[in-house]
């Protein structure tokens, strides 16, 4: 179901007060609940409408064992150690993976991944406004054999990372920031580049 439009300044006030956090607690959002926010993600800007992405939730004990396989793939004891735990820091992590259309004859690969951090990002502002929250996750991990076995994530894909997703912690209060300074980033006046 589509909600009743949101004003102008409400979309705005939504994307301004979006922030990443780094503990998330339960609850994480239901099977149904999450297949309405990615329904409306997946209307992000996408050349050919590939939708090249695919997405596989890991909640409950499921994040212990990927835990594990990220403790196995982990470069020092430390980091093993760490990896366990930091699977626990949200109920669900999402996992984002690129599945991109190889030798399309319009939408070259860098296209296809714009397209998913598109889509990922719509999905952070929506959960955002939903009450939910979330943080995107990477790290060397995403290329280590033993996780992209666990995950299933085929040859040809790419795992970016997960979105750890669940509920701001009630004693954390929403950070509030400035708009960042992007005075300098839009080039009104331009010239050719010296060769
Ligand atoms: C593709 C991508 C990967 C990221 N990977 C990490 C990460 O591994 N660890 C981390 O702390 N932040 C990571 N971040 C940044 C956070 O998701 C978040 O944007 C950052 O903490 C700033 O918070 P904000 O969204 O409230 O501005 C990543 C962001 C993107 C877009």
């Amino acid at each position: 179901m589509i909600p009743a439009p949101a004003t102008a300044e409400a979309v705005l006030h939504a994307v301004l007060v979006r922030r990443s956090y780094a503990r998330l607690t339960d609850p994480a959002p239901t099977r149904a609940q999450l297949e309405v926010l990615v329904q409306a993600a997946a209307t992000a800007p996408d050349h050919g409408r590939l939708r090249p992405w695919r997405l596989i939730p890991v909640t409950g004990h499921e994040r212990n064992r990927l835990g594990d396989v990220l403790g196995e793939a982990a470069a020092t004891p430390q980091q093993a150690h760490r990896a366990v735990s930091n699977v626990l820091r949200a109920p669900m992590l999402l996992s984002i993976v690129l599945t991109p259309e190889a030798d399309h004859p319009r939408v070259p690969p860098w296209e296809q991944l714009a397209a998913t951090a598109g889509m990922v990002t719509t999905l952070t502002l929506l959960l955002d406004s939903h009450d939910w929250a979330s943080i995107w996750r990477t790290g060397p991990a995403v290329d280590a054999p033993q996780v992209r076995k666990h995950l299933g994530i085929r040859d040809e894909e790419k795992l970016l990372g997960w979105l750890y997703i669940g509920t701001r912690p009630q004693a954390e209060t929403v950070r509030q920031r400035q708009p960042p300074d992007t005075s300098g980033k839009i080039n009104w006046t331009y010239a050719p580049a010296e060769s």
